[in-house]
């Protein structure tokens, strides 16, 4: 049953801007209208074709100076980071042992857990990010915490407990079996509850022994509609200490490969450093990248070569992801600014299509739920953002020159933040209004 109609412009991603024509990926309504009920977009198209489809005293909600958009989806960030935002002065392996582990030892106390899980969700919603990818710690309950935060919303988010025996302080290494347990347990309380969705997640090989590693494996083949989200390839230091611990495997792609950690439900963080051997297999097992340009500028990690990793000869999907704590924005505009910039250090310059693709759709292809979530359509869920493109006084003398929707997109998207998110739905709902909220 419709109980909700958004009418205003719509702008939707619907295909692969990398692959395909960009007029054939994007699908924009200048007054649009979308019938929305049990969570789930029914209609889309034109408010003149559509409105005589208007139930009676329906609630419609019209904004015509804004843009309608799916709500982005963060294909990669870490909730117990999120008060070591900002830690200044380390590259990865130093910033993982000076801030990352005390702060996610300090997540097993449960009610520290629930209280930043809650912070949490609502700085993704206060951005625009309706759905996510998220990192907890080896504590069950953080995963318990960031699961119960998000179905209180009715968000579709991915979390796993992270899997970490060796390499890292004794109040956070679980043990191969332990995480094994720990994870099968997690998957049968909630997996698909609601739209929670579980994703084992070992932190990355380095704090990985090989039986762990193999375990992660089992867990994948056991629960054939189960993710798995880790790391790879970010920096120079690690990529050398993986090869290290895994002497006999040929790069840092085929230790996850070995086992059976390399397919189309597998999503790895940063992957700067792969070689053309590796992009090749994340190409033929349809293994996912998401990219994390804050957190690669401000760790010092790396330039990641998009041009290279969505070559249409034999491409890698890509998503983009924050990485909070070693990113420094939970907003997926401020992302896109810093992926143009990191592509035009690398020669080319990503478009508008694009930046918005990865944001929405194509994280969304990379995580496996570009069934439900990251475009509008009919069918799919209304996880809708409303943006305004003249959000401050600097946002509207750029807008009034624009001259297309795409150099306002564009502009948008280097020059704005949380303050260009009016509202945020989830599943049909209003989770998040910016004047409200004020
Ligand atoms: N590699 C392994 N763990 C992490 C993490 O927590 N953050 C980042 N950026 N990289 C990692
Ligand atoms: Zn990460």
């Amino acid at each position: 049953m419709t109980e909700l109609a958004l009418r205003g412009p719509i702008y939707t991603l619907v295909a692969d801007p990398f692959l395909n024509a960009p007029a054939d990926c994007v699908v924009y309504e200048s007054d649009g209208l979308m019938l929305i009920g049990d969570g789930l977009i029914h209609d889309i198209g034109s408010y003149a074709d559509l409105r005589d489809k208007l139930p009676a005293g329906i609630d419609l909600r019209h904004y015509p100076d804004a843009i309608l958009m799916p709500g982005f989806v963060d294909a990669h960030i870490h909730y117990p980071q999120v008060e070591i935002i900002g830690s200044y002065g380390a590259q990865l392996l130093e910033w993982l042992n000076k801030y990352t582990f005390p702060a996610e030892a300090r997540f097993v106390d449960g009610a520290r857990a629930r209280r930043i899980a809650e912070f949490f969700i609502a700085e993704l919603l206060r951005n625009g990010s309706t759905s996510a990818s998220v990192f907890c710690t080896s504590a069950p309950g953080s995963v318990d915490a960031i699961f119960e935060a998000a179905q209180r919303r009715n968000m579709l988010l991915l979390a796993g407990v992270m899997m970490m025996d060796r390499h890292a302080p004794a109040n956070l290494v679980d043990t191969a079996q332990s995480s094994y347990d720990d994870s099968k347990a997690l998957i049968d309380c909630w997996h698909k509850r609601g739209r929670c969705l579980y994703t084992v997640t070992p932190r990355f090989a380095l704090t990985s022994s090989p039986a762990q590693l193999e375990l992660a494996g089992a867990l994948l083949r056991e629960h054939s509609d189960v993710r798995l989200q880790s790391h790879i390839s970010e920096n120079r230091a690690e990529v050398a200490r993986a090869a290290e611990l895994y002497p006999a495997r040929k790069h840092y792609t085929d230790i996850y490969e070995h086992y059976g950690l390399l397919n189309n439900r597998a999503i790895y963080g940063h992957g700067i450093h792969l070689s053309e051997d590796e992009l090749r297999r994340f190409h033929e097992t349809g293994a996912n990248i998401a990219h994390c340009p804050t957190s690669n500028f401000f760790i010092g990690s790396g330039l990641f070569d998009m041009a290279k990793a969505r070559d249409a000869a034999r491409t890698v999907t890509v998503g983009l992801g924050t990485d909070v704590g070693g990113g420094t924005s939970f907003s997926m505009l401020q992302t896109m600014n810093e992926a143009y910039k990191m592509a035009q250090l690398r020669g080319i310059s990503l478009t508008a299509t694009q930046s918005y693709y990865l944001a929405t759709l194509g994280s969304a292809e990379a995580l496996g739920v570009a069934d439900r979530v990251g475009s509008l359509r009919a069918g799919y869920a209304a996880d809708i953002i409303v943006l305004d493109p003249k959000a401050t006084p600097l946002l509207e003398l750029r807008a009034n020159v624009a001259e297309s929707l795409d150099e306002l997109l564009f502009a948008l998207m280097i020059c704005a933040d949380d303050r260009a998110i009016q509202a945020t739905y989830v599943a049909g709902e209003l989770v998040h209004e910016r004047d409200a909220a004020a």
